[in-house]
């Protein structure tokens, strides 16, 4: 039997990779902080129904995508395919739409499971931070909402950015513009695929979205949502473009912009990267707004707007524009043994280096003094300190400065205050 490999579409990051993770991970905290969302953490899997009723039964992710399995006690649970639905239904669950100050600003990171065909930046194990402000339809919380979409990605180092929006308005509009395209497509269905010849009275919609039938003359021709927004609809959307210019977000609006979730209203958007090289899939981030969701949850009246990104397709602008993050985190200092004895030592030293705040390592394969030398080469450790019969005796190790080369006697109970004082110097 040959040896067991990760699921496809899913993947192992490294430590040589982690420290990028880790690097987006304290930008992302930063910037929630700065801008006052609380982080939430809700399970990794829900009822079935939960994504059904939240993301919608006509979906993509919906009908194709969901890691969906019976549990021992016979319930049908899904893993999350995304954050939105499991957000609101605490929201609703824990009764926050109590809380004095709305909207609640919420942020999460964590893994998301969707069954598609793997390529470069879709994964079926991926992991999405994303945001959710509920309780408020002020058209100043969207703007600040793809605010910190950007400010993610500008934080990181990326430029090349397109932020992309559409108002897909209210019920109204939408029934508007539903009928329109019924009556659009209607004539030809037959011509569409099985799927979409569904999606004509449920959500013709999704037709849009449709890749087989992608080049099918009637698609480009389909009544634009923008001709049936009403009045109310349009000043929203107008209100939310004065304040992205207020904050100097620049923007192109998209009619076409159509997101593969049910339950957005008014708001939509997409930020795309512009880097040269990016595949097929450029979206890095998409959200939107989502007045009824959480009525359909079962709260009440709460409108709420979001977005997700992952942390993938960010790691991968970021190759693409070649910026540089997570440098590797540095050895303070490696504690050489020379023998046995010194080795017991050499132990607590390190542990009291860590003690006062100074990284440490040391040798745990009992290797000559020349081997544990390049391994302190290799780790790149700013100081050297050597142990061996002599130190032993005199009480004082050889502390050694690898940049400078600097030799120094150091006595063992002054080692921690001596390496301290030397880094801040150099720093
Ligand atoms: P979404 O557009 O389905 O929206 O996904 C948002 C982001 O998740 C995408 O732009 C992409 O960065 C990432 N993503 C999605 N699928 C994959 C995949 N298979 N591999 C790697 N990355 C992926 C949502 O999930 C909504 N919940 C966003 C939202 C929040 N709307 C309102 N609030």
């Amino acid at each position: 039997m040959g040896n067991i490999q990760a699921p496809r579409g899913t993947y192992d990051v490294l430590p040589q990779d982690s420290a990028k993770w880790q690097e987006i991970e304290q930008t992302i905290n930063r910037l929630c902080n700065l801008y006052q969302y609380k982080e939430i953490r809700t399970p990794v899997f829900e009822h079935t129904e939960l994504f059904q009723r939240g993301v919608g039964d006509t979906t993509d992710i919906v009908q194709k995508e969901m890691y969906t399995f019976q549990d021992r006690g016979d319930r049908s649970l899904t893993l999350r395919p995304e954050g939105t639905a499991s957000v609101v239904r605490s929201y609703v669950e824990n009764k926050l739409f109590g809380q004095p100050d709305q909207p609640v600003k919420l942020y999460y990171t964590g893994p998301m499971f969707r069954y598609e065909r793997p390529q470069a930046g879709r994964m079926r194990q991926f992991v999405q931070f994303g945001v959710e402000a509920i309780g408020s339809k002020d058209p100043a919380i969207d703007a600040e909402v793809i605010a910190l979409a950007m400010d993610v990605y500008k934080s990181s180092g990326l430029k090349s950015l397109r932020l992309v929006l559409n108002s897909l308005g209210d019920t109204e509009s939408r029934l508007a513009h539903k009928q329109a395209l019924i009556e659009h497509f209607a004539p030809s269905i037959k011509e569409f695929c099985g799927d979409c010849q569904n999606r004509l009275e449920k959500n013709p919609l999704r037709i849009l979205d449709c890749k087989v039938d992608r080049e099918h003359p009637l698609m480009a021709t389909a009544p634009s949502l923008a001709d049936y927004l009403n009045e109310e609809s349009s000043a929203y959307f107008a209100e939310v473009k004065g304040y992205l210019d207020e904050l100097g977000i620049r923007y192109v609006v998209d009619p076409n912009l159509v997101r593969g979730l049910d339950y957005y209203n008014h708001t939509a958007f997409e930020i795309m990267s512009e880097a040269e090289g990016f595949g097929a899939i450029t979206t890095l981030a998409g959200g939107g707004r989502y007045n009824g969701l959480v009525e359909d949850l079962g709260g009440p009246e709460s409108p709420g707007i979001g977005f997700a990104m992952s942390i993938e397709r960010l790691l991968l602008a970021l190759e693409m524009e070649k910026v540089e993050i997570g440098q590797d985190r540095s050895l303070d200092a490696y504690v050489i043994a020379m023998d046995a004895a010194s080795k017991k030592k050499a132990v607590a030293v390190v542990r009291d280096l860590r003690a006062s705040g100074i990284s440490a390592d040391m040798d745990f394969t009992d290797r000559k003094m020349k081997a544990q030398m390049k391994s302190a080469d290799r780790k790149q450790a700013r100081f050297v300190v050597v142990i061996g019969e002599s130190e032993l005796e005199s009480g004082k190790a050889a502390v050694k400065e690898m940049a400078t080369r600097d030799q120094q006697e150091v006595a063992f109970g002054e080692l921690a205050e001596n390496i301290q004082k030397k880094k801040s110097l150099g720093e």
